[in-house]
């Protein structure tokens, strides 16, 4: 009994710091480590509450973050309202903008981003289709030499890599582990063939 308080215990305090601090500081350095100019286009698809692309807006004060959600339950809280209030509380809602899209279908032009990313979200699709759509969908809107950054679950994370049949993958560590390794995360990163 008390084993098992302990394992809950130390599962739930994983999953908290990963939620609160971890997958923030791990999506800085990923971001850092992109090269951005700052004048880039970049969409977050599945951009929740705004973590990632808020991150990604104080990188590109003359560029746009673009941030896709169905706004569902995955995530409590998640509203436009909610997003666009917490670029504003972080000074960046001059370059941000949501639009209400589902990412397996973005209605966005063909090769109109330089950059998309996108945190724990593709895995939320229920079926195989669907979050392969969704990968589809993100290589069609970024331009050729545009650059993917996806983190999910290490077997989706995978599994989108052999899809697009391209992309280096790497564990992003315990910071953005949910409970254990079990449920680590990798990155998926892909440059679109010119
Ligand atoms: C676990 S939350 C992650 C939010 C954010 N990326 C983060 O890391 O804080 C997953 C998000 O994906 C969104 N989502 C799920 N399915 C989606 C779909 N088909 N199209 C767009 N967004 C979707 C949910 O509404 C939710 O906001």
């Amino acid at each position: 009994m008390a084993t098992a308080g302990t394992v809950l215990l130390a599962h739930a305090g994983v999953y908290l710091h990963t939620t609160l601090r971890g997958k923030l500081h791990v999506w800085e350095r990923v971001l850092d480590q992109a090269g951005l100019k700052g004048n880039e286009r970049l969409l977050d698809l599945g951009c929740g509450r705004g973590a990632v692309l808020i991150a990604a807006a104080r990188r590109l004060p003359a560029g746009r973050a673009v941030g896709a959600d169905l706004w569902s339950k995955e995530q409590s809280g998640n509203s436009p309202e909610v997003t666009l209030a917490n670029a504003a509380a972080a000074g960046v809602a001059d370059r941000v903008e949501v639009h209400t899209a589902d990412m397996t279908a973005l209605p966005f032009a063909d090769g109109s981003f330089d950059v998309v990313t996108s945190a724990l979200a593709i895995h939320n699709i229920r079926s195989p289709q669907g979050r392969y759509l969704a990968v589809n969908e993100a290589m069609r809107v970024l331009r050729p030499g545009g650059q993917l950054l996806v983190a999910d679950f290490w077997p989706m994370a995978r599994k989108y890599a052999a899809h697009i049949g391209q992309g280096t993958q790497r564990g992003l560590g315990p910071a953005y582990w949910y409970g254990g390794p079990w449920l680590g995360t990798t990155l998926l990163h892909a440059v679109k063939e010119r």
